[in-house]
């Protein structure tokens, strides 16, 4: 972990013969993190607002707040310079057996044209149950909206080798947010029964990926929002992720109401990271988070965080074999 964005620069986990692969896309360089080609967000915290907000707008209290549009014309993973771009202040917290780190970022009242002076606080913490846990915290001084994830691409044969669509997958979502073709929730919250969408019995990723349907089409893939059927705000499993090659397993737990499925859609070769040349689906990423553009749909579970609450969220990656 690197105190630049807060971000995971490598997982290193055993397969099935006990070989330990770094299966995080990264660098091995900060100049790999701060370069300009770098627009993949590999690793990082991301904030003040995850994945996208319509127009770069939304309305808090009856004020309408606009934010950077860099990803025209929405906003993407918190603007120009969101928390993956931030310096956090590191502390070792570790306890006997669970070596922890917390990181601290204070985003001034304004920043990026988000309202509230925002405390943010999330800790790394590994145990010997081969379990990465994120918690994060925020408090607030005005009212806010607020939605926090990490952003580590996995490819559980190890980075660099080869497409991640023959892995299966598990999705715990009998609902899905169909999107717009630039990336936006329509508003809907459609059954993922009898689409592409269906992963509740576990799936190979690239088994329906190119089939005739509007919502692969507008992502170039899987790049849509899974409604969580637990009841939000109690950990369950919302992910797992089988490698039939390596034999590793990724499960993920989370309280959030939502998970990011995205297959790497904008990988293309240009960027070069650890393990080679980051190629079309060499990896996924599944974002824990607050459904997108939230602010926008008064139908999606809230993400407005006000003066006095404090903001609890976890998530666990747990990796196995089999
Ligand atoms: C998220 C988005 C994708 C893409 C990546 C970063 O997963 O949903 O559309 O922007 O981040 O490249």
């Amino acid at each position: 972990i690197t105190n630049y964005g807060g971000t995971i620069t490598a997982v290193r986990v055993p397969d099935r013969h006990k070989k330990i692969e770094d299966v995080a896309l990264g660098f091995d360089s900060i100049e790999g993190y701060t370069a300009k080609s770098n627009t993949g967000y590999f690793g990082a915290l991301i904030g003040r607002y995850a994945n996208r907000l319509a127009n770069g707008t939304f309305k808090l209290d009856g004020h309408e707040y606009h934010v950077p549009a860099n990803e025209p014309p929405n906003m993407l993973h918190g603007g120009n310079r969101g928390f993956d771009k931030r310096i956090w202040q590191a502390k070792d917290v570790s306890k006997p057996g669970s070596p922890s780190l917390q990181l601290h970022y204070l985003s001034a009242d304004g920043e990026e044209g988000f309202p509230g002076t925002l405390q943010a606080t999330v800790t790394y913490t590994l145990n010997d149950k081969n379990e990465l846990r994120i918690d994060y915290s925020a408090t607030t001084d005005k009212d806010t909206v607020l939605n926090l994830t990490n952003h580590s691409y996995f490819n559980l044969s190890g980075p660099g080798s080869g497409s991640i669509l023959d892995d299966k997958i598990m999705l715990a979502a009998d609902h899905y947010t169909p999107v717009n073709k630039t990336l936006i929730p329509t508003g809907e919250i459609a059954p993922v029964a009898g689409t592409p969408f269906d992963f509740r019995t576990s799936m190979v990723i690239g088994g329906r990926i190119g089939a005739s349907n509007e919502q692969l089409k507008f992502a170039n893939g899987y790049d849509q929002n899974f409604v969580l059927n637990h009841k939000p705000g109690a950990m369950a499993l919302a992910a797992k992720v089988e490698d039939p090659k390596s034999g590793r397993v990724m499960e993920i737990f989370t309280d959030q109401p939502g998970i990011q499925f995205y297959t790497g859609n904008f990988l293309n070769g240009t960027v070069h990271g650890v393990g080679g040349v980051y190629k079309f689906r060499s990896a996924l990423a599944l974002e824990t988070q607050h459904f997108p553009d939230s602010p926008n749909h008064p139908n999606f579970p809230s993400a407005e965080l006000k003066p006095g609450e404090k903001f609890h969220s976890s998530t666990i990656y747990r990796f196995s074999t089999e």
